[in-house]
């Protein structure tokens, strides 16, 4: 696509079932981004990055939308699309390309992040917006923890830098604004006012080793389309090694993530 706001480093090849796995967790920012929206009866709905889409089949049926349309680039989480709902519909397509008709409600769940440029991304989706509707999406914003930070630093250095071609996929905190910059970025284009929340999501789990697991199935993605099935594994092998020694084997383990909730009508 190329567009100054283009993905960074996204992958396409994700993996549904190792996102489900915290699927209880995840959807606690989600069930706090839908309370901020309005309902929008009879209305339309675009759900970018939609994933494998049971969250947008109840952003459809909760906000009362004669029209919802999920979209997500990757073949994997579209296959485990709902099926059968009325005026619920997926297609594949990418953020960086999308440009419909302008609509009640543009949302976005854990997903922009993936994108670089944000001041540009809002103002394009700003556009996509009817008169009166509304944008309303999430970023995580926990790319200083150590399940983030070590990630970076063990493939920055060998076997996994070679592996990588001596690139890391790019650092996906460096897209992500301050909570101030959104609401400044959202209030110069038209809302009055923004809503923006930082908000920590407090998570017990069982062992610090299930860390691990909850970025297998969204931070590390980039390393396993990079690394090929054997060198993933081997990397997420000395990843674990790394985490636990700096955070301890602890059970349960208190994983804090902070997310930024941005709502935003126009
Ligand atoms: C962390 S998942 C979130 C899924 C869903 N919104 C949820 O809350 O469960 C991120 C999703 O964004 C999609 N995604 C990332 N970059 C994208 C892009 N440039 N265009 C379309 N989808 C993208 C991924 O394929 C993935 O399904």
């Amino acid at each position: 696509m190329g567009t100054s706001e283009d993905r960074v480093g996204a992958p396409v090849t994700w993996d549904p079932v190792q996102y489900r796995r915290f699927a209880a967790e995840r959807r606690q920012p989600f069930d706090d981004l839908l309370a901020l929206c309005r309902q929008v009866p009879g209305g339309t709905v675009v759900d970018l990055g939609c994933g494998s889409g049971e969250l947008t089949a109840e952003l459809h049926r909760r906000l009362g939308a004669a029209d919802t349309l999920g979209i997500d680039r990757s073949a994997a989480m579209l296959a485990e699309v709902p099926a059968g709902v009325e005026g619920l519909h997926f297609a594949e397509g990418d953020i960086a390309g999308f440009d419909g008709p302008p609509v009640d409600l543009v949302f976005a769940n854990a997903s922009l992040h993936w994108m670089g440029d944000h001041p540009a991304l809002l103002r394009r989706l700003r556009d996509t917006v009817r008169p009166g509707g509304q944008l309303a999406f999430q970023v995580p914003a926990n790319f200083d923890h150590p399940s983030h930070t070590l990630a970076r630093s063990v493939a920055s250095e060998p076997p996994f830098l070679e592996a990588l071609g001596g690139e890391l996929p790019a650092d996906r905190g460096g897209s992500v604004l301050a909570p101030g910059a959104y609401a400044e970025l959202l209030y110069g284009l038209g809302a009055r006012p923004p809503l923006v929340r930082l908000q920590v999501y407090g998570h017990e789990l069982a062992s610090t080793a299930e860390v691990v697991e909850w970025v297998r199935g969204t931070l590390l993605t980039p390393y396993r389309e990079m690394l090929g099935e054997e060198g993933y594994e081997r990397f997420v092998t000395a990843y674990r090694r790394r985490l636990l020694g700096e955070l301890g084997d602890r059970s349960p383990y208190f994983y804090g993530f902070a997310r930024i909730l941005c709502w935003a009508s126009f």
